[in-house]
């Protein structure tokens, strides 16, 4: 294990050797995607390169080959959650088709009027409307836990999270807007008490956190290759075997099933009878390069420097008047997002003017409307950070703000 500094970490990103506008990238949209080592490049190249050919189905090398690289990458993954087996793992192209793949193959035959699914006011959109549809569908119906000031699961809702109409309990295990982590293993408990399922959103908590699904003992759980600086079009859907078992897939076709006659057909066991059609095996080899990167760090020192570092943002950031930051006061409590407004200036116009100044942020309402509603405001301004991040990106972000109070100054 080693932890070296963030500019030896950027020169494993290619993208770092780029110019924009004159100037090298402050790099600080983590949440919507991570960059790309070049680890996780040589190894969608080598795939291509070396070992193309479809799974599954051929009797020659090649075949065998990507059907066992893509196996061995679904043990990987299995490995990075800690789950106990590969067959946990369905291999899908990314975190909102797996929560989609839960609302249709487990909760719409299952759930009927009078079942409630408890989520929260920070869940993004996907997260949220598979969940609305499941509702439409079945007549059950949604509740939400609220937040406190800091954006926190407020104290008094999470004492009543479940009821004994809960069946499921869909939560984020950190906000992709606020950054702040919650107490999923707590929630988990309750649910279990009341007889719920659980899925865990861990979109923004694989790239942060250690994520074990056994210590957690989540029934689901969903996060996307893209966002652990993997490539883009591959996810995972955690679930266990005793739910995937008993699961219709969600969708049918080549690839899943062991017969099929002319009126009907015996899928394949899980998890491969929810992966219909070809996969992206390249994508999940390149996956699996990407967990090695990630745990290739020593996690303690990581998440300790991200503390730091929110910390150091945070201050800089909290030192601008009309500069209203959101989210948890304690770096600690949260992981990768830094949202804010400046007071009269649009987000919009906020990421753009930071963009002039080669500093990558996010302005809008981040797949999270029904937050920005609770929180009064149409859209924020997200900085969010990523391994290679350091005070020399926060520093620019700061004088990037300094441009933008300039620009918009009334006086
Ligand atoms: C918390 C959270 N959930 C779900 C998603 C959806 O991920 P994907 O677009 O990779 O399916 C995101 C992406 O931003 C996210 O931040």
């Amino acid at each position: 294990m080693s932890f070296p500094s963030p500019e030896t970490i950027r020169a494993d990103f290619p993208i770092f050797r780029r110019e924009f506008h004159g100037r090298p990238l402050a790099y600080l949209d983590n949440a919507a995607t991570t960059q790309k080592p070049r680890a996780v490049i040589e190894a969608l190249v080598d795939f291509y390169e070396h070992h193309n050919a479809n799974t599954h189905s051929g009797v020659h090398t090649l075949s065998e080959e990507a059907t066992e690289l893509y196996e061995e990458a679904r043990g990987r993954a299995a490995r990075f959650l800690n789950a106990p087996s590969p067959r946990c793992i369905v291999f899908t192209s990314g975190t909102t088709a797996a929560i989609n793949l839960v609302a249709q193959s487990w909760a719409r035959p299952r759930l009927q009027p009078g079942d409630e699914i408890v989520l929260t006011a920070m869940e993004h959109h996907s997260n949220l409307l598979p969940w609305q549809q499941v509702a439409r569908e079945t007549g059950a119906s949604l509740r939400y836990l609220e937040l406190d000031g800091e954006g926190r699961l407020a104290t008094e809702h999470m004492e009543k999270a479940v009821t004994e109409a809960t069946r499921l309990l869909a939560v984020t295990h950190v906000s992709n807007v606020l950054g702040t982590i919650n107490p999923v293993e707590r929630l988990v408990r309750q649910a279990r008490a009341v007889g719920a399922l659980t899925i865990v959103d861990a979109a923004q908590s694989t790239p942060h956190l250690p994520v074990d699904v056994q210590a957690l003992d989540c029934d689901f759980l969903a996060f996307s290759g893209h966002k652990v600086y993997g490539p883009m079009g591959i996810g995972v859907l955690y679930g266990k075997s005793e739910h995937l078992d008993a699961m219709e897939p969600h969708a049918s076709g080549g690839g899943m099933v062991l017969r099929v006659e002319r009126d009907g057909a015996d899928w394949m066991e899980a998890p491969w009878r929810f992966e219909a059609g070809t996969p992206n095996v390249a994508g999940a080899v390149a996956l699996a390069a990407a967990l090695d990167y990630l745990q290739g760090f020593d996690g303690e020192a990581l998440r300790g420097q991200e503390i730091a570092l929110t910390g150091y943002a945070l201050e800089r950031l909290g030192e601008r008047s009309g500069l209203r930051l959101y989210g948890p006061s304690d770096p600690a409590q949260r992981a990768g997002a830094i949202p804010f407004s400046v007071e009269g200036v649009h987000p919009h116009d906020v990421a753009e003017i930071l963009d002039g100044q080669s500093v990558a942020v996010r302005g809008g309402h981040h797949c999270c409307q029904p937050l920005m509603a609770h929180l009064g405001v149409p859209a924020l301004v997200r900085a969010s950070l990523g391994l290679y991040n350091d005070t020399n990106d926060i520093d620019r972000l700061a004088e990037g703000l300094e441009r933008v109070a300039g620009i918009f100054r009334h006086d």
